[in-house]
């Protein structure tokens, strides 16, 4: 039996409030097949990955689906143990007061944080998941440290601890390094080659050509809601279709596996 798609979306319309932000959109991601996906702000992106996660549904319709590991009718709770999140939007719901242990932890429930009668809930089991999590991310120190006491780059961490603690088979991640340096952003990148290494799918978005690991080879950009180029790496990251996409002029340079952007 061949694997299910990781993705399949058909003819779908999907709408955020009273915008709708894609109109018969289709678009197919294999299982282990890894994927950056670039576009304007606004083009669709986060509701793409959105719709992926099933924190938005499309448009009820004949002849229109999207299929996630081959089915429509996940339930949300047994999705979030195959695909793990970071994102911006979700870092940003984390309170200041949140311990990296409590991010962490927060995977079990997929719930923002963990207190009250849920931290009882732990088991001895997912606390000995979570404290290897932390090891692993080299946070081990920052367990009882809040949020508001740590570097954004160790925020992150935590929120990509979160996304492991179920080892997913695949990662969404939602320009994760977005606000971080050079050197956390660097860092956070070599954690996600390892997990790609291991055998993870990703699906990127981000804004810097130069943070698409090699590991990725397709990319997809997005543009008011449809795809305007896919394809493998080498044939979309060319300076006349990013200067068209972004309707600016980009020079676009490649050393070894790695691309960068420059003003045209
Ligand atoms: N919560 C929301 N309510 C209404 N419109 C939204 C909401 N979030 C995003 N949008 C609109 O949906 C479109 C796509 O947004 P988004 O998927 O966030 O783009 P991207 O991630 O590529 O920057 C934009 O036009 C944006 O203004
Ligand atoms: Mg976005």
């Amino acid at each position: 039996m061949t694997d299910p798609l990781l993705i399949e979306i058909h003819n779908a319309t999907i709408w955020r409030g009273t915008t709708c932000v894609f109109e018969n959109f289709d678009l197919a991601i294999a299982q282990h097949e890894r994927v950056a996906i670039l576009g304007p702000n606004g083009s669709g992106k986060t509701t793409l990955l959105k719709t992926i996660n099933r924190e938005l549904y499309p448009e009820v319709g004949e002849n229109s689906w999207v299929r996630i590991l081959g089915r429509d009718d996940w339930n949300v709770w047994d999705l979030r143990k195959r695909i793990g999140i970071v994102s911006h939007d979700l870092h940003s719901r984390y309170t200041p007061a949140t311990t990296a242990l409590e991010v962490i932890v927060s995977g079990f429930f997929s719930s923002i944080g963990v207190h009250g009668l849920l931290i009882e809930r732990v088991t001895d089991e997912q606390r000995e998941k979570a404290n290897n999590t932390l090891h692993l991310l080299g946070i081990e120190s920052l367990r009882d440290t809040p949020l508001r006491s740590m570097s954004t780059g160790q925020q992150r961490r935590c929120l990509l601890g979160r996304a492991m603690v179920h080892e997913p088979d695949t990662l969404i991640l939602d320009e994760p390094t977005a606000g971080l340096d050079f050197a956390a952003s660097f860092d956070y990148l070599a954690r996600i080659r390892q997990l790609a290494a291991t055998g993870c799918n990703i699906v990127l978005v981000t804004h810097h050509l130069n943070e698409i690991p090699p590991e990725i080879e397709r990319v997809v950009i997005l543009k008011d809601g449809a795809v305007v180029a896919d394809g493998a790496k080498s044939t979309v990251l060319t300076s006349e279709i990013l200067s068209s996409v972004y309707e600016t002029a980009v020079h676009v340079t490649r050393s070894d596996e790695y691309f960068l952007a420059y003003p045209g």
